[in-house]
């Protein structure tokens, strides 16, 4: 009944890292030859955490490239930014409307962000969620590609769009299939196998960032934390670190987790580490290149974005005024 549609996001809040992408935008590439696909960058939910307006609009910029660096072609994908189009926060509205405080309640994403002194989270945080349903229903994505650390929003989507389609009585909003993908779809920090890789971590040595060159790489895989057990074996629990660069390499190579551990059992941890800087090196330094080159030309990648934000609105605006004629709103 609904075409089959892709839309995913990433927030331009800085380096994309080794997470981002083999969690995420890696997968975006394929979709591009079966779907239509929309993809994002997410200026309106980087604000739910302060940030500087010049390096914003920046930011949005550098992550466009790196899409289009790491094989995002603007030409068929719409790549735009999500705050070029008022859709997405006009929709949040409606479905803020229709979604009981405890179903946000439950959001650990929230609870990690917001730390200890709820009362000073701002009411953004806790509401992006429903922004990110927004996103997706404003298109009638069907399918959303992204990491791990998401699927609880997007079962939070599913239950927003049937809230929406019982209120209303009627079957206007797909429930979005959330699609994890890919032997890495949680890559852990480097400093420590416990906790996500991420961009808001204080230490630059826990994330290969894809602006990172062959020195830096090298760096921080020599420092990655990991044990004293001899060998390179599979024990995520007790063994987190290993396990993270087992997953990484087997993600970067294509092949599964057992294999990595077969090839390299009986390698030394250095060893290991060198055969990972090496592939690494060889997989991401094509990609920083390119979104070198990209970045040069910042009219063409502003007319990427313009054009972007043209096709998006034309795809949002119909489903937006539908949805608010069914809710009862003038918008003609
Ligand atoms: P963001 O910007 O935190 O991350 C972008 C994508 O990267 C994935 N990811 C990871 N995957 C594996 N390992 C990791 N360590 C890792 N860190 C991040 C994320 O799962 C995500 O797919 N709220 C979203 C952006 C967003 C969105 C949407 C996504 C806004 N609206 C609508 C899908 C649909 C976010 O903050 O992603």
């Amino acid at each position: 009944m609904f075409k089959p549609r892709v839309l995913s996001g990433v927030q331009p809040t800085g380096n994309l890292h080794l997470g981002n992408y083999l969690g995420a935008i890696r997968n975006w590439v394929p979709f591009q030859q079966t779907h239509e696909c929309v993809y994002m960058l997410a200026d309106l939910h980087a604000i739910t955490v302060p940030q500087d307006p010049i390096k914003l609009r920046q930011s949005v910029r550098e992550t466009a490239a790196a899409l289009i660096a790491c094989g995002i072609n603007p030409n068929t994908s719409v790549i735009f930014p999500q705050s070029a189009v008022s859709a997405h926060a006009e929709l949040a509205w409606v479905l803020s409307c229709l979604t009981p405080l405890g179903w946000l309640n439950r959001m650990t994403q929230f609870k990690d962000k917001a730390g200890k002194n709820k009362d000073n989270a701002g009411l953004g945080l806790y509401s992006y969620p429903v922004l990110m349903a927004a996103d997706i229903l404003t298109y009638h994505a069907t399918h959303v590609p992204v990491g791990e650390d998401q699927k609880q929003h997007l079962e939070l989507a599913r239950d927003i769009a049937g809230a929406f389609n019982r209120a209303y009585g009627t079957e206007f909003f797909p429930l979005p299939e959330p699609m994890i993908m890919g032997e890495a779809t949680r890559v852990m920090s480097l400093r420590d196998g416990k906790k996500k890789m991420s961009k808001s971590d204080e230490s630059d040595y826990s994330r290969i960032n894809l602006t990172d060159d062959a020195d830096a790489i090298a760096q921080k895989f020599k420092k990655a934390k990991t044990d004293t057990i001899e060998g390179i074996s599979w024990d995520a629990e007790n063994r987190p670190e290993i396990a993270n660069l087992i997953t990484i390499y087997a993600a970067l190579s294509d092949i599964k987790k057992e294999e990595v551990v077969q090839q390299f059992a009986g390698a030394q941890t250095s060893a290991f580490k060198s055969a990972l800087t090496d592939l690494a090196v060889a997989k991401l330094s094509p990609i920083t290149a390119k979104m070198r080159v990209l970045l040069e030309d910042v009219d063409s990648l502003d007319g990427i974005l313009k054009n972007g934000a043209e096709r998006a609105n034309e795809l949002a605006q119909p489903i937006l005024k539908n949805a608010y004629n069914l809710v009862g709103f003038w918008r003609s």
